[in-house]
């Protein structure tokens, strides 16, 4: 059952565009390809990108590690992967939401064999369970309650992606 709004469309607008700013202040010269992560990104990066002022590039990976079920099972997949060359490129990767953080190490792992000039991370929410989290983890828009949360590009059984606000479903 939906149950409460945790963050309104407005909130997310606004958080955005420091994230935004943020990363438009954090990045020296070369190039910054922005890596999203499907499909949980998509709105997200959608929204992200056109508050960055500066030149980069966009691809998308799609990795697979849930199926229908709320907990992660730490089985993490390359479904697709990107065809953009990251060697020497600033890679951004934009992420919806951290959990167990399962996702994004072994994410880190693949990405950084590619021998790109750096590796950062840009995550919506984070529920902070990571006890040891990677220090490429350098922007995150929110804490997340540690509830089950969807909407805004985040999915239940890929329902629910299309909400403009984030609600918990527990
Ligand atoms: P992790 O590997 O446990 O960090 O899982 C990361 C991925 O699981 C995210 O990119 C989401 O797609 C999904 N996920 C984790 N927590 C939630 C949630 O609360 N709602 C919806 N999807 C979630
Ligand atoms: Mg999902």
């Amino acid at each position: 059952m939906l149950q409460n709004v945790v963050f309104d469309a407005e909130t997310i607008a606004r958080r955005v565009r420091e994230l935004g700013k943020e990363i438009t202040d954090a990045y020296p010269e070369g190039e910054l390809l922005v890596l999203g992560l499907l499909k949980g990104s998509f709105i997200f990066l959608g929204d992200l990108v056109r508050q960055i002022e500066r030149p980069l590039q966009i691809d998308f990976l799609v990795a697979s590690s849930y199926g229908t079920e709320k907990i992660s099972s730490g089985n993490v997949r390359l479904l697709y992967d990107p065809v953009t060359r990251l060697e020497g490129k600033h890679i951004l990767i934009v992420e919806d939401i951290i959990d167990t953080g399962k996702t994004l190490r072994v994410l880190l792992d693949l990405l950084s064999e590619r021998a790109p000039s750096s590796i950062a991370v840009c995550a919506l929410l984070d529920k902070e369970l990571m006890a040891d989290p990677p220090t490429e983890i350098r922007f995150v828009g929110f804490k997340a309650p540690k509830a089950f949360l969807v909407g805004y590009g985040l999915d239940h059984s890929e329902e629910y992606r299309h909400l403009p606000y984030i609600v918990d479903l527990d």
